[in-house]
């Protein structure tokens, strides 16, 4: 499935860049192959326009804010959050403004980032009730680009067996290739998998999971919203819980950014900030290695085999299943990919 070439796609949340990185100016973005600036308007909240001027066509996030309006570095010219043109500069003050417009997108301040919709957006985007509960701390884990598909991503955020092999320096138990079997509900925003997994509990991992005994249990409750974002709730026997948010935000064909926040029941005391970045780091990089060495298409074929690995309720398969669904029923005229 080549990302950028379904419109449909167009049509959902994504994560961008930081609000706070938006402080100290207008940032440039490339989403599903286009170029867009996202600053913060004169309300404070985030707004994103294509990154273009229509005077002379130079890129808007070279400008710079004036009164929560963007203004364009080439000759001055000035944008509102809706792309409207408020000013020329050059022009004197009694002169009517011509009625120009700059393309402008779906776009929300959440959880830490500017989350941005290219099209009217099918489903709103998905709520998280711990981030406005005191009792957990958000950290701002990863943030980085991927040479691979957001598919790929997600079918690897729900693929039991590769633990053993992907994690085996980490907490993967290469003594235990069977994966445990999900409990899978569809929903209307994609699905929730539930599943308990045994796991490694090197030293290193004991603040993480709030243990030490050699192994632990991990039960997790993972939901999928389609298309490249899930939340991975998981309750250690001590009581933690480890939340993680990923969007895996398509840049390009072949290209991610990979957005993952953590959310946490804990206190720095328990487990410092520094620990939970660098432990997750160190599983996500062996994710990274193995994920960035596939083809990066995705393949949307539900009639290969290529989940034998996997006991049973496939959710890759769903994954699948369900993305063409909609794709059709939005009249994707084409669903394009080297194996679609
Ligand atoms: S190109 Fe933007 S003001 Fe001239
Ligand atoms: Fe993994």
């Amino acid at each position: 499935m080549l990302t950028t070439k379904q419109k449909t796609l167009r049509k959902f949340w994504y994560a961008t860049v930081r609000l706070d990185d938006l402080k100290d100016g207008p940032k440039p973005f490339r989403l599903m192959g286009e170029d867009i600036v996202i600053f913060l308007g004169a309300d404070g909240e985030p707004a994103a326009l294509a990154d273009r001027c229509c005077h002379r066509t130079a890129k808007l996030s070279k400008g710079w804010i004036d009164d929560g309006k963007l203004v364009c570095g080439y000759h001055g010219w000035t944008y509102d959050s809706t792309g409207q043109l408020v000013r020329i500069p050059q022009f004197d003050p009694d002169t009517v403004l011509p009625k120009h417009k700059v393309e402008n997108f779906h776009c929300q301040g959440r959880y830490g980032y500017a989350w941005v919709a290219l099209d009217e957006p099918l489903q709103p985007l998905f709520d998280v009730p711990e981030d406005r509960d005191p009792a957990f701390r958000r950290i701002f884990q990863f943030y980085d680009q991927w040479d691979c598909a957001p598919l790929r991503l997600m079918e690897n955020s729900f693929d039991n067996a590769h633990f053993s092999f992907v994690h085996k320096q980490t907490f993967g138990d290469i003594k235990a290739p069977k994966p445990k079997k999900y409990e899978i509900q569809e929903t209307d925003y994609g699905f929730f998998a539930t599943t308990v997994i045994d796991i490694l509990n090197p030293p290193i991992a004991h603040q993480v999971t709030g243990s030490s005994d050699p192994t632990t249990e991990r039960n997790m409750r993972n939901h999928w919203y389609m298309p490249f974002c899930r939340r991975l709730d998981m309750t250690y026997p001590s009581g933690i819980r480890h939340l993680i948010i990923n969007s895996a935000t398509p840049i390009e064909d072949g290209k991610i950014q990979l957005v993952q926040l953590l959310y946490r029941n804990d206190t720095e005391a328990d487990c410092p900030t520094q620990k939970l970045i660098d432990w997750d780091a160190a599983i996500i990089a062996e994710d990274r290695d193995i994920l960035e060495a596939t083809n990066p298409d995705a393949i949307l074929d539900v009639s290969r085999k290529i989940e034998q690995h996997m006991p049973s309720d496939r959710p890759g398969m769903i994954m699948r299943k369900r993305l063409l669904e909609l794709l059709h029923s939005q009249d994707e005229e084409e669903v394009t990919g080297a194996y679609a």
